[in-house]
């Protein structure tokens, strides 16, 4: 039997970056109508979606010339909201689908956190992930007491014991700690109530967590590290790892390194799926999709697509001279302590990293990386899924897909529910029913 795919809607740009006024785009709506994201969850939810997934940053994107004039103007990755009120909306007017919400593990609280995901998984009835994300983003740390960014080894050090805290948290209760026995009017079975009693490098936190189990006992762990420490943290902390959507010589070694990283903790690699991000916009015709792609490049300006880079880089790219080398550029990038990896790396893989490069020819690639055009797969539903089926198995055949980054909403997204999805289960590579009723149960229905 061909295994079949995992598929995921990213809705983290649907009113940002000049996407809110597409052609079509949420007509009568304005972010942010929850309005807007009901009718998106019942959408994926006709569409038999795992979940819809959202990434997120806490600040006003500030990197680009040390200012957030630019980004405020543009509305790039700015506004947002927090995710949890909406993931609560969307639970609401659906059964089946799950949530994927982001929260940075580099200035948060474990045990405010561990309480937040069980009072979500509650809420949802089971159907809550976390996306276990270290921040690189000055605008972020700013508001968080930061007046440096912390190390990216130490980032991920610290989102290690984050989560062992959190687990112990919600391992603080046993599944049967509730009583509500009305008879003898006990609550709970203190024998069933443990410390957690940790004194770690970052946190000490006694425990337990005062809240009742949850359905899925701990929310579905999510983590997109893409550096070698990072993918070493993703071994450790997720369930279902992200990868982004790079050129595929890129995501089969990041396949093989999670591999060896899963490997090297005693786990079976075969449990650990990656969904792939994939910008994606099918039509009917591929004249129509190749159109509507054509579209993300008049979304933003160019100062806007300078906003995304520095702010996802974590460096200021104003600053860039008028001819540099891309090799050059990438060291000073990892020195400043922010991502290896990302649009430059990219540059470097295509172009070379001796490449002699001038700053307009810097921008022009970039217009194309912020807007996801580089990346956009646009098509039919037969093509798009051709591209999607030899990019999993490629990839080792777990896991699936994160669609999005689409031009205009809600169409976009109706036009993969129509088509992408009914020719994905013609080809045995989707599910045509929910199987179970936990996001959980879901993501591993197809579990060996
Ligand atoms: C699907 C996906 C979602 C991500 N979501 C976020 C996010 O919401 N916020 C954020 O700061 N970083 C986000 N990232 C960035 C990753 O957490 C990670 O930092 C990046 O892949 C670079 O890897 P590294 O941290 O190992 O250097 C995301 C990456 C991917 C591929």
């Amino acid at each position: 039997m061909k295994k079949r795919m995992h598929l995921a809607f990213d809705y983290s740009y649907i009113h940002m970056d000049g996407r809110w006024r597409m052609p079509g785009a949420w007509p009568n709506m304005t972010y942010p109508d929850v309005a807007m994201f009901e009718e998106m969850a019942r959408t994926a939810e006709r569409g038999k979606f795992d979940m819809l997934f959202s990434g997120d940053g806490t600040g006003v994107p500030s990197t680009w010339q040390d200012s957030r004039d630019a980004a405020v103007r543009w509305g790039i990755s700015w506004p947002r909201q927090d995710l949890a009120p909406l993931s609560v909306a969307m639970a609401r007017v659906t059964k089946h689908l799950g949530f994927g919400v982001t929260y940075s593990t580099t200035f948060m609280h474990p045990y405010y956190l561990a309480r937040l995901f069980n009072s979500l998984d509650h809420v949802t009835g089971g159907r809550i992930a976390f996306n276990v994300i270290t921040s690189t983003r000055r605008s972020d740390f700013a508001n968080y007491g930061y007046d440096e960014i912390p190390g990216h080894g130490e980032r991920y050090d610290r989102m290690e014991e984050f989560i062992d805290v959190c687990r112990m948290l919600w391992d603080s209760v046993e599944p049967d700690a509730m009583l509500w026995d009305h008879a003898t009017g006990q609550v709970g079975d203190p024998k069933k109530v443990h410390d957690v009693a940790h004194h770690g490098k970052f946190f000490k936190v006694s425990g337990p967590l005062n809240t009742p189990p949850s359905p899925q006992g701990r929310p579905l762990l999510l983590q997109a590290g893409g550096s070698g420490r990072g993918i070493r943290a993703a071994a450790y902390v997720a369930d279902m790892a992200f990868g982004a959507d790079m050129p595929l010589a890129l995501q089969i070694a990041q396949r093989k390194a999670l591999d060896a990283a899963v490997a090297a903790l005693g786990r079976d690699p075969r449990s650990m799926g990656i969904v792939w991000q994939q910008p994606t916009v099918v039509a009917e015709t591929e004249r129509e999709a190749v159109a509507q792609r054509e579209r993300l490049l008049t979304a933003i300006p160019p100062e806007g697509a300078g906003v995304y880079l520095s702010h996802n880089s974590g460096y200021d790219f104003s600053t860039l001279p008028e001819r540099f080398t891309l090799g050059a550029l990438h060291k000073e990038i990892v020195a400043s302590q922010a991502s290896p990896v990302g649009f430059v790396r990219e540059l470097i893989v295509t172009l070379g990293a001796d490449a002699e490069i001038t700053r307009k020819e810097f921008f022009e690639h970039g217009m194309r990386f912020a807007t996801g055009y580089e990346r956009t797969v646009a098509g039919t539903a037969a093509q798009v899924a051709d591209h999607m089926e030899h990019a999993f198995e490629a990839t080792g055949s777990r896991g699936g897909f994160m669609l999005g980054h689409v031009v205009s909403m809600p169409g976009d997204l109706a036009a993969i529910v129509e088509l992408l999805v009914p020719e994905l289960q013609r080809r045995g590579r989707f599910r045509t029913e929910y199987k179970g009723t936990t996001l959980r149960d879901n993501l591993f229905d197809d579990a060996e």
